[in-house]
């Protein structure tokens, strides 16, 4: 459903009120810069009625848009950062950021590499773009602000909440539109046109995920992973082999999303600190080896903690649920406190609910993990404690009685710690 009837024209400054400092700024610099659009998802969602409050912003112009950015960012008192490479900027005032580009033509000299790039009009830069709803761009210029250019019929197809390429060599020339299809289709409630279905599946047999460098497919996967509906889009880019194309031993069947679900339920309800990305990432590779994992994950290029987290959570998360049955409070305690929230939340999402592993990962997640010492070493060398290995050993010991709920208070620590000084049994 289309959230706008545009009839053509769209108040921008109504739809999107933050853009007015903006259209102000532009509407006091000369006209020779050219003509600035809107592009991107900021139009689609905008015909969609959706808020755009913390979606980029990101404008194009035929011109300079190097030149535009610093005249834009020294009328509206903010600055700009210059990106020459690829002839963009960046905007920042008020706490806000616009990407500013110059609108372009893309020749794709062999599929998966980058584009070669050069100044075109709006009409080429629309028609370089991954899907038609995606290929909109509404006018800037005080003349004809608020008009709608939409040469594929994107707002049509938004309406019928359809995803149609533009060309027939779409997913050959970036293969990563099919992670972006799958994304799109699963944020919205879209289909792919039986056509461009067709093509995303002829791209997949014939190896153009291969093409991608390890970073592009990084990216996209990470965003699919962060998407609210990210699970329904791992399903269907299960259902159009991408997923056994990106590896062979990635796991996004029936129970492997049984089990995200369950994961990120466990993360709302018990609010554990678990992002809910990387808790994705842990079982989409849980069938890999360690080893595998991390050098799959590396070409990637994701942060080397992210890394270690999602590995911790794969591999410890099974075998978290066994060792928990039957441990005391310190045992679990001392098994937990230091593995990844993800890793935690995983091994509750594997226990059977009502079970004693169950309970006990509950224990820790609810209770457990929040106890934490009100004493430290300087309040035992005030009692009298130099400092020495003793030291650890009764703070401990303290900390064994607080998990058990033998200890309330300050006083408490402090009363448990001078009898354990005095007893000299540790
Ligand atoms: N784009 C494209 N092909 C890609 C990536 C991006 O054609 N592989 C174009 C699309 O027109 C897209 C725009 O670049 O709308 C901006 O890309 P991006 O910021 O990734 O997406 P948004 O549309 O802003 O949408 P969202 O962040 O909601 O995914």
């Amino acid at each position: 459903m289309v959230g706008h009837d545009t009839g053509g024209s769209l108040d921008v400054l109504g739809l999107v009120p933050r853009l007015g400092p903006v259209l102000e700024a532009l509407d006091g610099l000369p006209r020779s810069y050219g003509q600035v659009f809107l592009v991107g998802g900021v139009v689609r969602d905008l015909l969609l009625g959706r808020e755009v409050v913390d979606v980029d912003v990101d404008l194009a112009l035929d011109g300079p848009a190097i030149e535009l950015a610093s005249a834009l960012a020294a009328s509206l008192g903010g600055s700009s950062s210059a990106h020459e490479d690829f002839g963009t900027a960046t905007v920042t005032f008020a706490g806000q950021t616009l990407d500013l580009a110059t609108t372009r033509s893309e020749l794709y000299e062999r599929p998966g590499a980058l584009p070669t790039v050069s100044p075109a009009p709006i009409e080429a830069d629309l028609a370089r773009r991954d899907f038609t709803i995606n290929a909109m761009a509404v006018t800037l210029d005080a003349e004809r602000r608020g008009q709608l250019i939409d040469p594929h019929g994107g707002e049509s197809d938004l309406a019928s909440g359809t995803l149609r390429v533009l060309h027939d060599e779409s997913f050959v020339d970036d293969a990563t539109r099919l992670l972006r299809a799958a994304r799109y289709e699963a944020r919205y409630g879209f289909r792919l046109d039986p056509t461009s279905e067709e093509l995303a599946r002829d791209s997949v047999g014939r190896a153009m995920l291969g093409t991608l460098s390890g970073p592009r497919i990084g990216s996209e996967l990470r965003l699919v992973l962060c998407e609210e509906a990210g699970v329904r889009a791992l399903e269907r880019l299960r259902e159009l082999g991408v997923i056994s194309a990106l590896h062979s031993h990635l796991d996004a069947g029936e129970e492997a999303l049984e089990l995200m679900r369950a994961g990120e339920a466990l993360e709302r309800e018990l609010e554990a600190g678990a992002a809910r990305w990387r808790l994705r990432l842990a079982v989409l590779t849980r069938l890999l080896d360690a080893e595998d994992r991390r050098a799959w994950l590396a070409t990637l290029q994701l942060l080397g903690r992210d890394v270690e987290v999602v590995g911790d959570a794969a591999s410890l998360a099974p075998a978290l649920a066994e060792r928990a049955v039957g441990a005391a409070p310190t045992e679990l305690h001392a098994m937990l406190a230091q593995a990844p929230s993800e890793a935690v939340v995983l091994a509750l999402a594997h226990a059977q609910p009502g079970s004693a592993a169950d309970e006990a990962l509950r224990r820790f997640l609810t209770k457990l993990r929040h106890v934490a010492l009100e004493i430290d070493g300087s309040d035992l060398a005030a009692l009298g404690l130099a400092e020495s290995p003793r030291v650890g050993k009764v703070l401990e010991a303290v900390l064994a009685l607080k998990l058990e709920g033998a200890l309330g208070s300050r006083e408490d620590e402090l009363d448990a710690a001078r009898r354990m000084i005095a007893g000299h049994d540790l």
